[in-house]
């Protein structure tokens, strides 16, 4: 299945600008007609991402590069704040749009002249950011796209955020390490932001790529993802899957989407589920220098299970016992869920949401309703089953007071490298 990018005004002159737009592509894949809408979940020609994007990214600003060199001191090392597959990000500073006031400080991506990832991924993060909006998601202020003198350049420009990864607060051993509350305060806050994708828009949408160098924090820990160029529209009505070429990161894939290329929301779940076992204990989902036995982090977890009295021998050193042993063993349950090897039996992210805001004020609190937390946990799909077992108009209630909590958020508002894995051999 694959969608052609490219930008219509390339073979204009000299430091022109184009918006991302798509020339061609695959009806199957965009044409929305039978797309599964939030609302009605069954063919209601609901709109794809990029007839979305025609209607909502005009908030989006076209920046020229002059412009962007001048916000980074001509791309000043001393100004670069990461790197990743797609290429260099740095710290700067841009005029506001009106061009009054105070400049605003901004994050701005670089794509490498020989990076990994390439346009379509640029096309793909300018037009889902376009178009999404949520707490739990970084915001992108615009780009700049230049056919020209200087080749081809394309930029993105983010919203700046201070804290940046939970990558570099839990795996950086140079930083303070994150509080109990604040890696619970995380999680919940990038569930969010998945369970809004994966409900809460007129289109499905699968992120793809959830880890945890994707989970920018804010000044006050708040999480939000970034990185939308390998997330895709999620099936159409009456289909379980999207069928794609295997992409992502090692480690944080789900087996059942790395053998047979099936994409579902039910991959970010399992993804989800390993950055809750890296939550927990501290350690990569993969870490070459470690005896081989605790290499895979999802294999030596199974030895330390969350009933057992060895479970805390995985928790995070870091934390220096420091937080509630119930709520870490019920965290640890739910990543189990999240890893379970039918994509079907694993929660949805809505579900995970409910959990971990039970867990949370179990952890707060310490006196929810146990036996309610213990049947979600121990099967969540007996659960799903028993909420339909009130009847269609108690199911229908909770589904959509639950989709209106997240309607609520529309409106507010090395592993380092991306790498196709493998090419799934899809019909
Ligand atoms: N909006 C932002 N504000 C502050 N820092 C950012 C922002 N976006 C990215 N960064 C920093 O730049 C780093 C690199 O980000 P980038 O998304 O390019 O690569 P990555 O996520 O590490 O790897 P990959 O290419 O596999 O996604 C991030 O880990 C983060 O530290
Ligand atoms: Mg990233």
């Amino acid at each position: 299945m694959n969608c052609f990018f490219y930008f219509k005004d390339k073979s204009r002159g000299r430091e022109q600008r184009s918006a991302p737009e798509l020339k061609e592509q695959r009806k199957s894949d965009y044409s929305g007609a039978d797309r599964v809408s939030k609302s009605s979940c069954s063919a209601s020609s609901p709109r794809g991402i990029p007839q979305l994007y025609e209607e909502k990214a005009h908030g989006l600003r076209v920046f020229s590069y002059s412009e962007l060199r001048q916000a980074t001191n001509d791309f000043n090392r001393l100004l670069k704040i990461g790197e990743g597959g797609f290429g260099n990000v740095y710290k700067g500073s841009i005029k506001p749009a009106e061009g009054k006031g105070d400049p605003i400080v901004v994050a701005i991506k670089k794509r490498n002249e020989d990076g990994l990832q390439g346009h379509k991924q640029w096309v793909a993060e300018v037009q889902f950011l376009g178009v999404v909006e949520h707490p739990n998601l970084v915001k992108l202020i615009g780009y700049c796209a230049t056919d020209g003198r200087r080749g081809i350049q394309r930029l993105l420009v983010y919203e700046y955020m201070a804290n940046k990864s939970l990558e570099d607060h839990l795996f950086n051993k140079a930083r303070a390490a994150l509080s109990w509350k604040t890696r619970l305060q995380i999680v919940l806050g990038a569930a969010q932001g998945l369970a809004y994708l994966h409900e809460g828009l007129e289109v499905q949408v699968i992120f793809r790529d959830f880890k945890t160098s994707n989970v920018l924090l804010d000044e006050n820990f708040e999480p939000k993802l970034s990185d939308f160029g390998l997330a895709r529209e999620g099936p159409m009505a009456g289909q379980s899957h999207v069928s794609t070429a295997v992409v992502g990161t090692y480690g944080y894939a789900a087996p059942d989407y790395i053998e047979t290329g099936h994409l579902t929301t039910k991959s970010d779940v399992w993804s989800f589920g390993v950055v809750l076992f890296e939550i927990l204990t501290g350690r990569r989902s993969l870490e070459r220098n470690r005896p081989r036995a605790e290499q895979k982090l999802l294999e030596w977890v199974k030895q330390f299970p969350a009933d057992s009295k060895k479970f805390s021998l995985i928790m995070d050193p870091r934390l220096e016992n420091d937080y509630s042993s119930s709520a870490a063993r019920k965290i640890a349950k739910l990543a189990d869920n999240c890893l379970l090897k039918s994509a079907k039996d694993r929660p949805t992210m809505s579900q995970v949401v409910e959990r971990l805001k039970q867990i949370i004020e179990l952890s707060e609190d310490g006196n929810p309703s146990e036996k309610s937390l213990e049947s979600f946990e121990n099967d969540p799909v007996d659960s799903e089953k028993k909420r339909n077992q009130m009847g269609p108009s108690e199911s229908w209630k909770r589904r959509m007071t639950q989709l209106s909590k997240l309607g609520e958020h529309v409106e507010g508002a090395s592993r380092r490298r991306f790498m196709i894995m493998q090419r799934a051999q899809v019909p």
